[in-house]
């Protein structure tokens, strides 16, 4: 009887040593990839920031880590560069978080707990601080709980005498639940003949005099900034390289709401962290496509630069309607990240760079996108497309019964802004020269 008794004690012994805990070996990944979003006011549904909190959620977390659901990212690196911003876990993180579920998830020695990592109140980039500036809609805009809104821009005159050079950027919604999207641009001056009301909108004054060609140069000197959308709001940019920020231009924030069946309120934010020197490199961002696409075989003019192109509409039921853009690039270009915009039925998005002698090289392969999780890809270091190179993207689309996010499938799908339209944007970001912008005063 002895013997047996104290064989008993021994097994689980020795089974626990080897089951790893809490504190020791999952809060470190936890805190280190989940936390960002699994936290008081972020946007995953629950906190993981303890032992009580993370203990009933140990077998969806051992389900959801294994299927590499979350954290989430939607390239598959077997047909993608390496991106910084890249959140998949190793394989060994996987295994262990697997083992301590699996092992009845003991919580361990407090003393190993790590500390949480500290992160700014609501800001995603949690490396840098608090925001050197923030930006912010004038006034809180009511929202109305029904109906369809229009988009709709907010300016702000940019608060500084000498150009500011930003090394990082966050697009903060203050309202998540009806604010589909915040994008942030930046423009040389208000639309012609208007002036700014209380709310900062750029109403007609009769009073303005408007010269012909005024509307041309307004659309020439626009730059987007960034935009927040699930899963996307930040851009980080390398030293030497950023956004200029000229004084005497406007900040505008282009508000897109969708009501929620409540009454909301919203003042959405823009935060900025500056570099100490004026960068070499100004970084735009733009859509690959010289103006033509490709839609079931037959080329398309599309018109370069067009926000909404001239393309034909999704047939209903099309489980997997192709188009393809191209850009080619006259001289050699720095390339800093990639991101392909859709809306509910995008379905897979490659990237492929096409060299001068004709060498294929795939840059991103998104196979299955996901609306909900909008990334710009950032590549580990800029890459030179050479001079003659051309980028192609090649977008698919799945308005059939088989995607249960699409809306109404028996529907022709035009091309336009709301969610339930649709859109085709291979957006990427790229560097030029930077100037001494205007109103400086150093040109
Ligand atoms: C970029 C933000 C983000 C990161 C990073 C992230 N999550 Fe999530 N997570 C979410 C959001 C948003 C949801 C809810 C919507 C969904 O499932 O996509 C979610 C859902 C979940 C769920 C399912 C919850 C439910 O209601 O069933 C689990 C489990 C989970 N996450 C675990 C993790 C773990 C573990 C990590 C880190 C290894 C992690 N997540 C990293 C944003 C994130």
């Amino acid at each position: 009887m002895r013997s047996i008794f104290a064989l008993a004690v021994l097994v689980p012994a020795v089974a626990a040593a080897e089951t790893p805990t809490f504190t020791a070996d999952v809060a470190p990944i936890l805190f280190e990839s989940c936390v960002v979003c699994h936290r008081e006011g972020e946007v995953a549904p629950m906190a993981l920031t303890s032992y009580r909190a993370v203990r009933p959620w140990a077998r969806a977390i051992k389900d959801k880590v294994v299927s590499r659901e979350m954290p989430p990212w939607h390239a598959d690196p077997a047909g993608s560069l390496a991106f910084k911003n890249d959140r998949r876990l190793s394989q060994a993180d996987i295994d262990t978080i697997a083992a301590w579920a699996d092992g009845g998830a003991p919580r361990g020695n407090p003393a190993d707990l790590p500390a949480l990592p500290p992160i700014p109140a609501g800001w995603q980039i949690r490396d840098l601080g608090e925001p050197d500036a923030v930006i912010r809609m004038p006034v809180a805009e009511q929202i109305p709980a029904f109906g369809e809104l229009p988009m709709t821009n907010y300016y702000i005159p940019v608060p500084w005498d000498e150009p500011k050079y930003a090394r990082a950027l966050e697009s903060k919604p203050g309202n998540r639940e009806v604010t589909h999207h915040t994008v942030a641009y930046i423009r040389s001056g208000l639309p012609p003949g208007t002036r700014l009301n209380e709310k900062g909108l750029a109403v007609r004054d009769p009073s303005i005099e408007v010269d012909d060609n005024a509307s041309f140069e307004f659309a020439q000197r626009s730059v987007k900034l960034t935009g927040y959308a699930p899963g996307k709001g930040y851009k980080r940019y390398p030293e030497g390289a950023g956004r200029v920020l000229p004084p005497g231009w406007y900040f505008v924030l282009n508000q897109h709401y969708q009501p929620t069946g409540r009454p909301e309120t919203d003042r959405s934010e823009l935060g900025l962290w500056f570099h100490d020197e004026p960068v070499d490199t100004d970084v735009h961002e733009i859509v690959a496509s010289d103006g033509i696409a490709i839609v079931g075989g037959v080329e398309v003019v599309t018109g370069a630069g067009q926000r909404r192109p001239v393309i034909p509409n999704i047939p209903p039921f099309a489980d997997d309607w192709k188009i393809v853009t191209m850009k080619v690039f006259p001289e050699d270009t720095t390339v800093f990240s990639l991101s392909p915009h859709a809306h509910l039925r995008g379905k897979r998005f490659t990237y492929t760079l096409v060299h001068p002698d004709g060498r294929e090289q795939t840059l991103l392969t998104v196979p299955s996108y996901d609306f909900n999780w909008q990334t710009f890809y950032e590549l580990t270091e800029p890459m030179v497309f050479p001079a003659g190179s051309k980028l192609v993207t090649v977008g698919y689309y799945d308005n059939s019964v088989r995607n249960r996010y699409n809306p109404s499938p028996d529907r022709e799908v035009y091309w336009a802004e709301q969610s339930w339209d649709e859109m085709f944007n291979p957006f990427f970001e790229f560097g030029v020269e930077a100037e001494s912008p205007k109103g400086s005063t150093n040109d």
